[in-house]
């Protein structure tokens, strides 16, 4: 009771006209918080639905450029049990004088919303793309993974392994063979 009396009374002191407005930053927390659980994503109490700017214009119940005349204000500031939102009897806390004045400025900036933005849950999200991997040069023919390991070896002047020559590789691979067939016998 008191706190809406106090809001309505300092409403006509905000500097409105020049008053900026961050949608994203200062709307939208702000009905997601207090409103969007039964008028936004597939809720649309009353039927009224916030998920997109022309749904909310749609609705009648703002003015754009006017908040005074806009019956979301009087909604939000009546004192009235049965119209008052977010509603009382559903143990939602009423809106504070610094949410009111963010409406207030909101609607007197013209009700701007950020373009493509919607509280609808089902919003389409653009499918991910295949990213191509740009190989760095290097020898025809080459392992990728072998350039990009050299280009990153290159960038950061680490000096990689010498590779193995055939002698050795041979080895190394006889000494595996040799390793997988006892393991064999073994079993
Ligand atoms: C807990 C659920 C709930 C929350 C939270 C809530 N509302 Fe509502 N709202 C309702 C219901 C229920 C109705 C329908 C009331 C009726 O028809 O009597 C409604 C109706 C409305 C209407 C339509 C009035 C009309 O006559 O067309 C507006 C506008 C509205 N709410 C704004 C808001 C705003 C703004 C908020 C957040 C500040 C909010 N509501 C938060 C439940 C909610």
């Amino acid at each position: 009771m008191l706190r809406s009396a106090l809001a309505l009374f300092t409403l006509p002191l905000a500097p409105l006209a020049t008053a900026e407005i961050d949608f994203a930053h200062e709307v939208v927390p702000l009905l997601q918080t207090h409103c969007i659980e039964c008028h936004g994503g597939d809720e649309a109490e009353g039927g009224f639905s916030m998920n997109t700017r022309a749904l909310v214009l749609e609705a009648d119940i703002l003015e754009p450029g006017k908040p005074h005349d806009s019956i979301l204000m009087e909604l939000v500031l009546s004192d009235d049990e049965d119209e008052k939102m977010p509603p009382p009897d559903k143990k939602k806390a009423a809106l504070n004088p610094a949410e009111v004045d963010v409406l207030t400025r909101w609607i007197a900036a013209g009700v701007p919303w950020e373009e493509g933005f919607t509280f609808a849950k089902d919003r389409y999200e653009p499918p991910l793309k295949p990213r191509p991997v740009k190989l760095p040069k290097g020898p025809k023919g080459a392992n990728p993974i072998d350039l990009l390991v050299r280009e990153y070896f290159e960038r950061n002047e680490i000096h990689p392994p010498k590779l193995a020559d055939d002698e050795k590789a041979l080895l190394a691979k006889t000494v595996e063979a040799v390793k997988a067939s006892t393991a064999e016998c073994n079993m």
